[in-house]
């Protein structure tokens, strides 16, 4: 069984890729979040776990999902990370969590997709996008091709640099940076309400028309990015950037 999470897009994108390649089912992780119920989850074929990288890890709310379900059945799990660039030294993360849930890890999977977090960079031009997308695919068909086969995904040695950044970066990343207190909606807002069903957080509700956020962030960009109206802003960091949605789901 496929789980994912995705904030903007690409990891169901990958997700749904896999389901369709390996005839298997693709689970949303934020359906349950949203609803805030334990999921729990039968399969007889491998776990393979795909979501984004932050800070070079799975979200937390994420690998905090993973470790709370209920999941019986195969013992074998794979994750697939989508990333801007790289997921440094996630991989050691993800071998302990499945030594947690008393699983067998094999292996991660690192799928550079168009960069999504305009709270801190700019997102890719449509043309680029695709040109991105169209390159992970043979990155997928091949991890479909050994999880048909059995063997685990090549495993990438991380460096030094990869330890720090997956280790304490990631921790301090968590602490000083991720928070909703910047996001705020412009005069532009018509208080549609998309913002406040696109966050699986249930971070924000619309009062007298406009979006308010709260505190339970983790900065997954669904509500930036998914304004039909580009009413929403992240302190002045993303003004004037392109919001970014993977294509496959843009309306
Ligand atoms: C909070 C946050 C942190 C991120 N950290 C990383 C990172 O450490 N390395 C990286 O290559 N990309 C990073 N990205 C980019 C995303 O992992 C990437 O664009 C991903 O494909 C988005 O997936 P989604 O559309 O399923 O949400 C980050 C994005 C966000 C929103
Ligand atoms: S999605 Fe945009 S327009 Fe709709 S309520 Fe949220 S900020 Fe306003
Ligand atoms: S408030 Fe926005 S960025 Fe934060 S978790 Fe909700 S949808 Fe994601």
């Amino acid at each position: 069984m496929i789980v994912y999470f995705s904030g903007t897009g690409n990891s169901r994108y990958c997700a749904d890729f896999l389901a369709y390649h390996l005839e298997d089912q693709a689970v949303d992780a934020g359906q349950y979040l949203k609803q805030g119920i334990q999921a729990e989850l039968l399969s007889g074929k491998p776990w393979i776990f795909v979501s984004p990288t932050y800070a070079w890890q799975l979200p937390r709310i994420f690998a905090d999902f993973i470790r709370e379900s209920w999941i019986q059945g195969s013992k074998e799990a794979y994750f697939v990370m989508t990333c801007g660039s790289e997921i440094g030294g996630a991989a050691k993360y993800n071998q302990e969590l499945c030594r947690q849930k008393n699983l067998n890890y094999r292996g991660t999977l690192e799928v550079p997709m168009p960069e999504n977090y305009i709270a801190l960079f700019s997102a890719p031009d449509r043309e680029s996008s695709e040109k991105i997308i169209k390159a992970a695919q043979p990155i997928l068909e091949d991890g479909c091709a050994r999880i048909q086969r059995g063997e685990a995904f090549p495993e990438k040695k991380a460096s030094a640099v990869d330890r720090v950044k997956s280790g304490p970066i990631n921790k301090g990343f968590y602490t000083c940076y991720i928070s909703a207190e910047k996001f705020f909606a412009t005069s532009q807002c018509i208080g549609c309400g998309k913002c406040e069903k696109a966050c699986v957080l249930n971070n924000i509700r619309i009062e007298n028309n406009r979006p308010v956020w709260g505190k339970n962030c983790t900065h997954c960009m669904a509500c930036i990015c998914g304004c039909p109206l580009e009413a929403i802003e992240y302190g002045n960091i993303s003004r004037g950037k392109r919001r970014y949605l993977c294509p496959a789901y843009k309306e």
